[in-house]
């Protein structure tokens, strides 16, 4: 099996991928949000796709991107390549306090799977 094909027989993260690799910099979700958050406000959290840019070709794009904070779905975006941008910014309220979570993003290549990203938030 080549490698490429081998990564869609996982859902491919930091940890289970070579760190220093252009494909791996290429799909791992980013999330950006701040590391504190206070229960009952909105914060904006925004996911990218890769720290270096993705093609976004007919031919090769990210189809979509699903947001979890632990296994909790919390919503998902489907993209058109070349028209739009595998870029998303959620509102996000925690109405829980004391958490210590990891908000998850998972996207999906046509051409090298699943990734996913995490980012640690705490709550108060
Ligand atoms: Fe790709």
């Amino acid at each position: 099996m080549s490698d490429e094909k081998a990564l869609f027989c996982k859902l491919n993260t930091l940890e289970n991928a070579d760190k220093d690799s252009p494909v791996t910099k290429k799909h791992v979700p980013v999330i950006t949000v701040p590391p504190v958050l206070k229960t009952g406000e909105f914060y904006d959290v925004k996911i990218t796709v890769g720290e270096m840019e993705h093609p976004n070709e007919n031919e090769h794009f990210i189809q979509w991107i699903e947001f979890y904070i632990g296994s909790v779905y919390l919503g998902r975006f489907d993209f058109a390549p070349v028209m739009t941008k595998p870029e998303i910014t959620i509102p996000l309220k925690l109405s829980h306090s004391g958490l210590d979570s990891t908000l998850r993003a998972i996207s999906r290549c046509n051409r090298h799977g699943l990734w996913e990203g995490t980012a640690q938030v705490k709550t108060e």
